[in-house]
């Protein structure tokens, strides 16, 4: 690595970005990546018109923020599956975490509070970054031109990952970025941002065939009502907007 170049890291997995508390990151840029779903649905939410996204790690800081916000919203999901009242001590959340749900009819205006198994806490570890976007392949294009338009001399692409592993579709989402700012940073890459971007190249003629590699992919596929989600995730530049994590709120910029 060239010490003098712009440097580019990925971090695969939450036990990489569970030290970002602990790292200066006044000078950094983060891209935080959820594909299947959490920041795509935050992406989808925000171009239907919400006025913004609060995301948190926990239930109970979800019901406290909601209940702090007159108006908003409840969504999120464990397992994949809406919130419950019977994990909430009696709130049935608005909203799980489908992309397909945040309607124009049903977001617009609206602040939604979002706790998530991993896309919030990924958010949530790099908060105290330069700057925060929360990105996904519905508008990676918007996303690396924000990112091309600075002067950022470090940039650090996160991966929410499944459960506490990698994912496959993170990954794919990360090269993709990586290949787009190849030029700026390339020098600078690190180990694991070469292994995304190489991932991306192999998988980028076909993103929906690269997500078969994917367990959350696997999972959301084999339940009726959630399987639609997958090709949704997939689509490529469809939403013409940056997000970017302010003073706790995703919103569109
Ligand atoms: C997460 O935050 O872990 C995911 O978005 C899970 C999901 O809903 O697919």
């Amino acid at each position: 690595m060239n010490s003098a170049s712009p440097t580019l890291e990925v971090l695969f997995t939450p036990a990489d970005f569970s030290i970002l508390p602990q790292r200066d990151l006044s000078q950094a840029f983060c891209v935080v990546f959820d594909v299947l779903r959490a920041t795509t649905s935050m992406v989808t939410a925000l171009a239907n018109g919400a006025k913004s996204i609060l995301p948190v790690s926990e239930i109970p800081q979800a019901l406290l923020l909601a209940r702090a916000n007159p108006g908003a919203l409840l969504a999120g999901e464990r397992d994949g599956l809406r919130i419950r009242a019977a994990q909430t001590g009696g709130v049935d959340f608005d909203f799980g975490n489908s992309p397909r749900e945040f309607t124009a009819e049903r977001v617009r205006g609206k602040t939604i509070v979002m706790t998530t198994t991993n896309g919030t806490r990924a958010l949530q570890s790099c908060k105290h970054a330069s700057r925060v976007f929360a990105c996904s392949f519905l508008n990676l294009k918007a996303t690396v031109a924000a990112v091309q338009a600075s002067a950022a001399q470090q940039l650090i692409v996160i991966c929410a990952g499944t459960f506490e592993e990698a994912a496959y579709e993170d990954t794919l989402a990360a090269g993709a970025l990586c290949d787009s700012v190849w030029t700026m940073f390339g020098a600078g890459a690190t180990d694991a941002a070469h292994v995304a971007r190489e991932i991306y190249l192999d998988g980028q003629g076909d993103l929906l065939k690269a997500f078969q590699h994917s367990r959350n992919a696997r999972r959301l596929l084999g339940r009726s009502e959630l399987s639609a989600d997958v090709p949704f995730c997939a689509q490529r530049d469809t939403v013409d907007l940056v997000a970017e994590l302010k003073k706790g709120a995703v919103q569109r910029v």
